[in-house]
């Protein structure tokens, strides 16, 4: 998420410059001011990107003080001046990201009538954490305290036929996401990626049937577009999803620390480092198929 005054006032090449070969690309918004989210909007129109996502589901105590992510859920008029304020410069699609509720404002009635107030400024496509939010719980506690209801989505679905829900939340399997797509229109998820990026591999495999990339190959094109990040902030979170995705290899821990820190010297040359690692892999470490 990056709020709308970022954009306006802050660095805006840095924060919205995209990727290249990374599309479909959507880029979350955060604000509350509709006159700065739409010239968010307009700024990021020079920008590459596919959808833009306005986020209404973050509950965090900064998100709080400024009244917007799931706050917003509480005033769904000025939610809704919002969105329309965005759809007069918008040039992509406009989704919303949002929970089932928030504090008191929760329940079917609740949730119908805002969704059907919100399709009626325009926007067709909803992912929706299956969970409310609480104001008096940190963000961390508000991804696993309030109990998921998968149901109250499913419910969505059924009473607005034409909206494309997507169902989020505590979503870790194969399996579930097929059970889930029963129902909705698509599912997301979070932390499964986050804690096991290979996993994505499984995704193309399964659900989308492409088989193209093994986890190996997806591991040696994941190290050249860290060759090809410019930040050096970007290059060091891109190595700690790196380790992560060695760890889910079985590549043992002794072998990860000395890439690590040879990674970390700053005489060392990445691209010999990655070179040599991927011989590594292929010749002293055959991984088995997974
Ligand atoms: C580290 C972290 C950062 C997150 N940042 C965002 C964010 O910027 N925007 C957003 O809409 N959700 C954000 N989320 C919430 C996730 O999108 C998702 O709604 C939540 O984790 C529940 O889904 P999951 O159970 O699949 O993780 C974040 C979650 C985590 C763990």
């Amino acid at each position: 998420m990056i709020h709308s005054s970022a954009i306006l006032r802050g660095n805006v090449k840095k924060l919205l410059d995209d990727i290249p070969n990374q599309n479909p690309l959507v880029l979350q918004l955060g604000g509350s001011d509709p006159d700065d989210l739409a010239n968010a909007v307009e700024v990021a129109s020079d920008y590459n990107y596919n959808e833009i996502n306005l986020n209404v589901g973050c509950p965090s105590k900064k998100v709080k003080s400024g009244n917007f992510g799931v706050f917003l859920m509480k005033d769904i008029k000025l939610l809704s001046n919002c969105v329309r304020a965005m759809q007069k410069k918008i040039l992509v699609p406009l989704t919303i990201k949002c929970r089932i509720g928030v504090d008191d404002c929760e329940g079917y009635k609740f949730l119908h009538g805002f969704i059907s107030e919100i399709k009626d400024c325009g926007v067709a496509t909803f992912i929706i954490h299956a969970r409310k939010a609480i104001s008096a719980l940190d963000t961390k506690r508000n991804r696993s305290i309030p109990p998921l209801q998968y149901d109250a989505v499913y419910e969505i679905k059924n009473a607005f036929p034409d909206l494309k829900i997507i169902i989020n939340g505590g979503i870790e399997s194969i399996d579930q996401v097929n059970s889930h797509l029963n129902h909705v229109d698509g599912v997301m998820l979070g932390r499964k990626i986050y804690a096991d990026p290979l996993f994505l591999c499984d995704v193309d495999k399964n659900l989308f049937n492409e088989s193209t990339a093994s986890p190996i190959e997806a591991l040696n094109a994941y190290m050249k577009y860290i060759l090809n990040l410019e930040d050096n902030g970007d290059v060091n979170r891109a190595i700690n999803h790196l380790m992560v995705m060695l760890k889910s290899l079985s590549i043992q821990k002794k072998q990860r620390n000395k890439l690590l820190d040879s990674l970390k010297d700053t005489n060392s040359n990445m691209v010999d480092l990655f070179k040599d690692f991927q011989v590594n892999l292929h010749q002293k470490n055959p991984v088995p198929n997974l």
